[in-house]
């Protein structure tokens, strides 16, 4: 399976701070906020992954991520220019995709816990349709919203940030697709917003049949980190996480040596590249030993 990691928009809501760069370069406490959706796509066991993001911002992601040797993948990058909506993703990356099964994480998701690794493992058996992901959510408002049937469990359509919410259910910013989500794509026609909706696209797929969702349990924390309230939390959060534990969320060396893809040699040249960091730190102990 490939992947997609949709990384351009304005980032309107983080400015000033988004004025120079983008907003998926801004770290969330001690790494760039688009280290978490790749690890994802990583955790997932995807190693062929193009990059969407601005033309502006290319030159920066080239110089952070490269050509994605250093994690053990493969990194190929398109452009969006302007935020024409999330699906546009496989209109600028259908070259790509080349009608192959593929998943889609917005750059600004955060997915964290136990448990996580087993259920994108199973969206990745995928063999035709979808695979989306329920979250519940306090304020379901601000996300695409799953209304159920009178069953209250089986999903009937997604609705783009009602104003009522029929559900406390939010569909993530992770998708999985068999291979016609391009040609699904090609043929949307924008939204009333003027962006071409990936809720459109998920709801095509749930009028045939072929949606999977999977609730995600209280024991995964989803969070995104589009406003400088939710980038803060997300902040903490990590720092929370990674204090207590001592191992490190989204650590892409780290994965890349556990899923066989990279060697000890490999992250000792990278933890001294970055020694004086606590990451770089933290990529010293992983070949300690
Ligand atoms: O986070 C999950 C939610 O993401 C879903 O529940 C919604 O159904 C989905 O529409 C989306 O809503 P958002 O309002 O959070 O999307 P936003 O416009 O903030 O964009 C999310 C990410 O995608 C962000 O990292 C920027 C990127 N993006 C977005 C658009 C619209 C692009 O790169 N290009 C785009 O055209």
């Amino acid at each position: 399976m490939k992947g997609i990691v949709l990384a351009a928009g304005t980032g309107s809501r983080l400015g000033p701070s988004t004025l120079a760069t983008t907003k998926h370069l801004l770290p969330v406490y001690d790494k760039p906020m688009i280290y978490y959706p790749l690890s994802i796509l990583m955790l997932a066991g995807i190693r062929d992954v193009l990059l969407v993001c601005t033309s502006r911002d290319l030159a920066a992601m080239r110089r952070l991520l490269g050509d994605g040797s250093a994690f053990g993948i493969a990194i190929d990058y398109a452009t969006q220019d302007h935020p024409g909506g999330i699906a546009e993703a496989f209109v600028v990356g259908r070259a790509f995709v080349a009608d192959e099964p593929c998943a889609l994480i917005l750059g600004d998701n955060l997915f964290h816990g136990g448990g996580l690794r087993l259920a994108l493992r199973r969206a990745t058996t995928l063999e035709s349709g979808c695979h989306l992901f329920g979250y519940r959510v306090a304020h379901a408002e601000s996300f695409g919203v799953i209304e159920f049937d009178t069953d209250g469990e089986t999903p009937r359509r997604i609705i783009e940030k009602p104003a009522r919410p029929p559900s406390q259910f939010a569909v993530t910013g992770l998708y999985f697709y068999d291979g016609e989500a391009c040609e699904r794509c090609r043929s949307l026609r924008p939204s009333p917003r003027g962006e071409l909706e990936i809720t459109d696209v998920n709801n095509g797929y749930l009028a045939d049949g072929k949606a999977r969702v999977e609730q995600l349990g209280r024991g995964i924390a989803w969070l995104d980190a589009g406003t400088p309230d939710s980038l803060m939390s997300a902040g903490h959060f990590v720092q929370t996480i990674q204090e207590r534990q001592g191992q490190f969320v989204a650590c892409l060396e780290e994965i890349a040596l556990d899923n066989g893809w990279i060697d000890r040699e490999a992250v000792a040249a990278t933890a001294e590249r970055l020694r004086a960091s606590p990451y770089g730190r933290y990529l010293g102990t992983l070949t300690d030993g």
